[in-house]
């Protein structure tokens, strides 16, 4: 009598998960974005630290709704839209910045892991095709999404979504409205590579770049879920917002379906995850439509400010900013009275 019961339980764990969930930050468990100030530097709860952003009120720059997800990802209970207005200056700094970073003593920056998210925008409130925006980074860079005109580059605006390995583009294609694009960065911190998974709308998502070399690092809490835009003189702030869905970090075999851990089986399908076995066969299916003095130009791989605003040696840092860490190649010198206090291996702040 309790074999179809174990067998059904064990059906459902096995449809759950293709692999472990190491940390979850699809926002199931928060009842509105306001829950992000549960969390402070003396009260480290919940799956965000929330720190990077300006000086308004969270509803300025993070906001939850059914609305906000991808229809196809059933895991989540709702997704996440994050703005940048005028007001999105993060510490006297001059880039506009939203982020949220993983809250997790789990393994994340161990082993081989899977950073799964999807990204859409709309046409309201489109990010600028005319400024660099840095998507879904770590602290060094060495792996990212970026938009827009790309600091250094000729012209004056693009339109593409670009993945990119310590600032070089890998992979690219035009950044339409309405689109999600489903991600996963598959990070080996042991090998030292990341391989790219994509899919747009409810489609699995598929090994687009198999693994390259990478200089991969991570102290496991330097992931940013957000944006940052670099300034460019003669273009200015206008409201931004990015739609996110489907965040969580895994380890083991990679989730494909959209729809992710944990969700209901789609009617009609027969499994709502599979597991993908590791053969890194495919090769790039869209290579970047850059010219070549664009790629040398566009590693710039610091979310500094370009170069020439930073090297100067009279430059000086307002109180609370950043003065210092690993990636970190801006001023470092703190306006009197302060001093550069080191925070950790990524963070250097002036107090
Ligand atoms: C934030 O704190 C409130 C009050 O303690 C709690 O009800 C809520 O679940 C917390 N939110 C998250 C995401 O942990």
């Amino acid at each position: 009598m309790k074999f179809p019961v174990f067998s059904a339980l064990a059906a459902q764990i096995l449809s759950v998960s293709a692999g472990t969930v190491l940390w979850d930050g699809r926002f199931n468990e928060f009842s509105a974005s306001t829950d992000l100030n549960n969390w402070s530097w003396g009260n480290q709860v919940g799956p965000y630290q929330y720190y990077i952003h300006g000086a308004s009120a969270v509803t300025s720059y993070v906001n939850l709704s059914p609305d906000f997800r991808n229809p196809a990802d059933s895991g989540s209970k709702q997704g996440a839209k994050i703005t940048l207005d005028n007001t999105a200056y993060w510490n006297g700094q001059n880039m506009r910045r939203t982020e949220l970073i993983p809250q997790t003593t789990a393994a994340i920056n161990k082993g081989k892991v899977f950073y799964h998210f999807s990204l859409m925008r709309k046409d309201t409130n489109a990010p600028a095709l005319t400024r660099e925006h840095q998507i879904a980074f770590f602290e060094s860079h060495f792996t990212e999404l970026k938009s827009g005109w790309q600091s250094g580059a000729a012209g004056v605006s693009d339109p593409l979504l670009r993945w990119c390995i310590g600032g070089q583009t890998k992979w690219s294609t035009n950044w339409d409205a309405g689109v999600w694009h489903n991600v996963a960065y598959e990070i080996d911190f042991s090998a030292n590579t990341v391989g790219f998974w994509h899919s747009t709308g409810s489609n699995p998502l598929t090994q687009t770049i198999a693994p390259v070399s990478a200089s991969v690092s991570s102290n496991g809490a330097d992931w940013h879920v957000g944006v940052l835009e670099l300034p460019r003189d003669g273009y200015p702030d206008s409201n931004e917002d990015y739609f996110w869905s489907g965040v969580y970090i895994e380890s083991g075999s990679l989730t494909t379906s959209v729809a992710g851990p944990g969700a209901a089986p789609v009617p009609g399908s027969s499994s709502s995850s599979s597991s993908i076995s590791q053969t890194p066969t495919s090769t790039p299916t869209s290579t970047p439509t850059l010219s070549p003095s664009t790629l040398v130009t566009s590693t710039t791989k610091s979310h500094s400010a370009p170069v020439s605003s930073t090297s100067a040696a009279s430059c000086s840092v307002a109180q609370y900013a950043q003065c210092g860490g690993n990636g970190f190649s801006g001023c470092k010198s703190c306006a009197a009275p302060y001093t550069c206090k080191f925070s950790n291996d990524w963070y250097s702040q002036c107090l």
